[in-house]
């Protein structure tokens, strides 16, 4: 049984995604333990209580320094064993001795066709307001491992998604959504918790 951490600081609908999917036999073999914010207020808390799990906030400001809020949820996270952590939202930049510690063992969902749109300052709406002042006619969602750098770890999985006359970034962005998030983050976790990469 695979043990997963989720960490998000927003709506949660990837969350929401993962937890149907679970509860729907799509994801085998896999378990959400713990889902943990670095806002207090997002509804992905919520989520998280309503199914029954863990929902945790350790938001930085209630620590001195980014070095103390980042020694607090390396250690929660290790109170859980956790085989996968999923970065479904997680806006906060995950700390090298993080990354090293869960090596291949980090994945993020990013909501565009990486290498497109990725990186520093490509975020939520941004992402999708960029993709229409490009004018590509074709946008999506990219679920990856997470290295040391912004979106350039391993692409597991990619799903393309139309971009239609007169879309604005809020209607696109729930188009790549509905159509391309909640789908393949689910369904990478599930090629995870069933042995279907070599490096896992
Ligand atoms: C999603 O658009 C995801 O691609 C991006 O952040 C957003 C999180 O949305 N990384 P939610 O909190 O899962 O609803």
């Amino acid at each position: 049984m695979l043990r997963i951490g989720v960490l998000v600081s927003g709506g949660g609908t990837n969350l929401q995604a993962i937890f149907d999917a679970i509860d729907s036999g799509k994801v085998r073999n896999a378990r959400v333990e713990v889902v943990i914010s670095n806002n207090e207020g997002a509804y992905a808390l919520e989520r998280a209580k309503k199914h029954g799990v863990d929902g945790l906030c350790i938001a930085p400001k209630r620590f001195a320094d980014r070095e103390q809020f980042y020694r607090a949820l390396l250690n929660k996270l290790e109170e859980y064993s956790l085989d996968l952590v999923v970065l479904a939202g997680y806006l906060v930049t995950i700390p090298p001795a993080m990354i090293a510690r869960y090596k291949n063992r980090i994945i993020n969902i990013h909501p565009s066709l990486i290498p497109s749109f990725c990186g520093v300052g490509y975020y939520g709406l941004k992402v999708h307001e960029a993709a229409l002042a490009r004018g590509v006619k074709l946008t999506g969602a990219t679920v990856h491992f997470v290295d040391e750098g912004m979106d350039s770890g391993p692409i597991i999985l990619q799903k393309a998604v139309e971009v239609l006359p007169g879309d604005t970034p809020e209607v696109l962005q729930r188009r790549v959504m509905e159509q391309a998030e909640w789908i393949i983050l689910p369904q990478a976790i599930d090629m995870i918790a069933n042995g279907e990469f070599e490096n896992c």
